[in-house]
């Protein structure tokens, strides 16, 4: 008995096991309870972290290759060559794709109505042509091709095979035709003014790095045929 007494005096009395009110227990009860959810948020929020890190450098580089490896020769897109069935006669020497004839010709015309007389250069080009101007050309002048890419497409990438582009020169001032000069001449400023009317839009600007600035060179995007022949270009914008 008396060892009994003496133990009872260290014991713990039930009543005085309040750990059960501590508010730290409490916190940890909330956070056993939550634990899984909070698990779940952290994870995913780990892995759309870590995801991010990972693909943002993978991006970037996907982006370079897109830009450095697409199908560009010297500066130049690719172009297949139009059907023959598919060209019609404009002048005695200019083939053009016969979706861009009337509109063409009424340009021709609408300008005309405002003193400006526009003259057709050139049009529709074979491969084959191409391949004489860009070879022949570049052996003659003596010229490295990306030189000459500079002004003339490697065969296989001009817009003129496609019989989607025209060369335009002002009847008056012939002595600009196919130079930078053309771009003073009223007839470039009728066209800046109001090609887009008929649908036409100059291909190669002064923004260009790879090919010089053609202010004679027009291509029309007025068919979904023409769309889809330049939306590679018009995606590199
Ligand atoms: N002069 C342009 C670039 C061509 O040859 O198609
Ligand atoms: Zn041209």
């Amino acid at each position: 008995m008396e060892l009994n007494k003496d133990i009872d005096q260290f014991d713990i009395p039930l009543a005085k096991r309040t750990y059960l009110n501590n508010p730290y227990s409490t916190l940890l009860k909330k956070l056993l309870l939550f634990s899984p959810f909070l698990f779940l948020i952290f994870s995913a929020a780990g892995l759309l972290l870590i995801r991010n890190v990972e693909l943002l450098p993978l991006n970037n580089l996907k982006f370079q290759v897109e830009r450095n490896h697409d199908a560009r020769i010297l500066g130049h897109l690719p172009y297949n060559e139009t059907p023959k069935e598919k060209l019609v006669l404009i002048e005695p020497n200019i083939e053009v794709h016969a979706d861009m004839r009337d509109s063409l010709l009424k340009m021709r015309e609408e300008a005309k109505k405002d003193g400006i007389y526009l003259v057709f250069l050139s049009g529709y080009r074979s491969i084959n042509l191409q391949n004489d101007i860009f070879y022949s050309l570049k052996s003659v002048r003596n010229q490295e091709a990306a030189e000459r890419a500079r002004v003339s497409a490697p065969p296989g990438y001009s817009e003129h095979s496609t019989g989607f582009a025209i060369d335009i020169g002002d009847a008056t001032q012939r002595e600009t035709d196919f130079e930078t000069d053309f771009e003073n001449t009223d007839a470039f400023i009728w066209l800046i003014k109001n090609a887009a009317k008929f649908h036409f839009k100059l291909s190669f600007n002064k923004d260009n790095k790879y090919i010089d600035y053609e202010p004679w060179h027009w291509r029309y995007e007025g068919s979904i045929e023409a769309l889809r022949v330049f939306e590679s270009s018009n995606r590199k914008l």
